[in-house]
């Protein structure tokens, strides 16, 4: 691939214009805040709208162009092997509350879309985790099986639409695909149709209680008073019980190109192994279909990027058939620690509330989230809502992933990036390159451009000072404790860093 950041476009973005929202640029009060305008904080401030209640939205960028904009966009209750595990760490009422959960996200998508007529190309299809390893079917059929049990329509088989043999694979019925950006735009529009507000290019960079409410303040100084705010920031701005050291990012690459209409392989497919590959299509060009293929992830800041787009796009060519590219482009996802994600009231008392660690499934989940927060802050919240609380916290079950996740950080935190550099001077980088190199002693993250000029920043990343590592695909510097990421003049990209790397 030619390793330039303007040949990175994601399908949704490039296909759906959205409207341009206001910046945030005097004092407002509002009964709620909702910062970030994904999935997650979209559906949350459209359902509390709806409540009656007055919303506003703030957004660093523009709307359903973060992570949600980037995505995958399968509406799937099957998440990996999920019901096994769950079944067997939380018994099997916790599997079924959370097949409850997400299937009920799915119908609220479907009837969503119907009610506000969004064109946002909603398909059925079944999907299906799969292997092709004879030593993984046994894990499937227990997954099937547990799935059933927590009340899919789920079956083990070898059967499937791809190109290729499986040894084995759990399909569940009646799934759905959809376009993520054009459903989020409908839903944007709804929710100033309810009154609500939309602020764009307005970075929250402080959240602080303030006379028995709370303010979020954005970076041109203008502050959102609120009684209740939502944290739907995708990695959280506020840390509170530990979310920092429990949630761990994690990028993916995607490559799309058309396929003929006959070859489309008519479901949804993940692999159950490490090195996952996800494939979907999507309508495209008359007669053909968009194949969507998913994989190499791995921790932002890692090196050689350009070199995994390479590895994805020759698997996707070996199984479709597939040579010309028409879109590529990135994404990262947090994790938790069991796998469910963060969604309800922070502790404190003082009307914070999160929605985060979707774990590469937050269609359904950030559709789950809306429905937990307006529970809450209404006090109708599910049954179910419980299991996703953020202060749900297993010691012993914890341990591990928050020693390694801490044991990353700290890793990060003096410079483990010197030894990887490509150049060891910035006389020695070449155009398009980056490198970490220490300048008279200090840490700097050095990019040389493709005209020759050097734009040289402060290597420690402005949230908690890791060392940034260099994104040769993007062009991006990103830090590998918790996945914020800068543009080679160091602006924030994502957070939770709000402010840019210094000069
Ligand atoms: C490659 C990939 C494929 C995926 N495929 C699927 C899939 O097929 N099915 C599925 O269910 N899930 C999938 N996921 C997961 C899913 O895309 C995400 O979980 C979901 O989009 C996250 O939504 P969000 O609203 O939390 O985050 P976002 O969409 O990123 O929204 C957060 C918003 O907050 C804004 N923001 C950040 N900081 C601030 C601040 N300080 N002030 C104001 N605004 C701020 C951001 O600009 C952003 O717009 C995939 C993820 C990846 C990475
Ligand atoms: S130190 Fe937290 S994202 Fe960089």
């Amino acid at each position: 691939m030619n390793a330039n950041q303007d040949s990175l476009t994601s399908y949704w973005m490039a296909s759906a214009e959205g409207a341009e929202h206001p910046r945030l640029r005097d004092d407002h009060e509002v009964e709620v805040a909702v910062v970030g305008g994904g999935i997650a904080g979209l559906c949350t401030a459209r359902a509390l709208a709806r409540e009656g209640l007055s919303v506003a939205v703030v957004e660093a960028g523009r709307i359903a162009a973060g992570v949600t904009g980037h995505t995958t966009a399968k509406l799937t209750a099957q998440h990996g092997q999920i019901y096994a595990r769950l079944a067997k760490s939380f018994g099997p009422d916790a599997a079924r509350d959370y097949a409850t959960a997400q299937t009920e996200a799915i119908a609220h998508v479907r009837a969503t879309a119907d009610e506000l007529g969004a064109d946002c190309d909603i398909e059925s299809a079944p999907s299906f985790v799969y292997t092709g390893s004879e030593d993984g079917g046994a894990a499937l059929r227990d997954e099937a099986e547990a799935a059933r049990e927590a009340g899919l329509d789920a079956s083990f088989t070898t059967e499937t639409g791809l190109p290729f043999p499986v040894a084995g694979a759990v399909r569940v019925e009646d799934q759905a695909q959809f376009h993520p950006r054009r459903f989020l735009l409908a839903v944007a529009q709804d929710l100033l149709a309810h009154g609500g507000r939309i602020f764009e290019r307005s970075r929250a960079v402080e959240v602080e209680p303030r006379e028995e409410r709370q303010r979020i303040t954005v970076a041109t100084g203008s502050s959102l008073y609120c009684r209740e705010a939502v944290i739907a920031t995708h990695y959280p701005i506020v840390n509170r019980v530990r979310l920092f050291s429990r949630l761990k990012p994690r990028r993916e690459l995607v490559v799309a190109a058309p396929i003929p209409e006959a070859e489309d392989p008519g479901g949804m497919y993940i692999t159950s192994e490490e090195g996952t590959r996800s494939v979907r299509t999507a309508p495209y060009r008359e007669g053909e279909r968009l194949l969507i293929v998913t994989g190499e992830a791995f921790t932002p800041g890692d090196p050689g990027v350009a070199e995994r787009y390479r590895t994805l796009e020759a698997w996707a060519s070996e199984r479709f058939g597939v040579e010309e590219f028409d879109y590529r482009w990135a994404a990262q996802d947090n994790g938790t620690p069991d796998k469910v994600p963060f969604v309800g009231r922070m502790p404190g008392g003082d009307g914070l509330y999160v929605a985060c660690g979707f774990g590469g499934w937050g269609m359904t989940n950030g559709v789950v989230a809306a429905r937990v927060i307006t529970g809450l802050v209404t006090g109708t919240a599910p049954m179910w809502a419980t299991m996703f609380d953020p202060s749900r916290f297993h010691i012993v079950k914890e341990a591990g992933s928050i020693a390694a996740n801490q044991k990353t950080v700290m890793s990060h935190l003096v410079g483990d990036r010197i030894g990887h550099a490509p150049a060891q001077s910035p006389d020695e980088l070449r155009p398009g390159q980056g490198a970490v190199i220490r300048v008279d002693g200090h840490l700097r993250a050095v990019y040389r451009d493709d005209d020759g000029a050097v734009h040289t920043r402060s290597a420690a990343c402005t949230h908690m000072g890791c060392v940034v590592g260099f994104n040769d695909a993007e062009r991006t510097w990103e830090c590998p404790c918790h996945g914020s990421r800068f543009d080679v003049n160091g602006d924030v990209l994502q957070g939770p860093a709000t402010s840019p790397l210094p000069e």
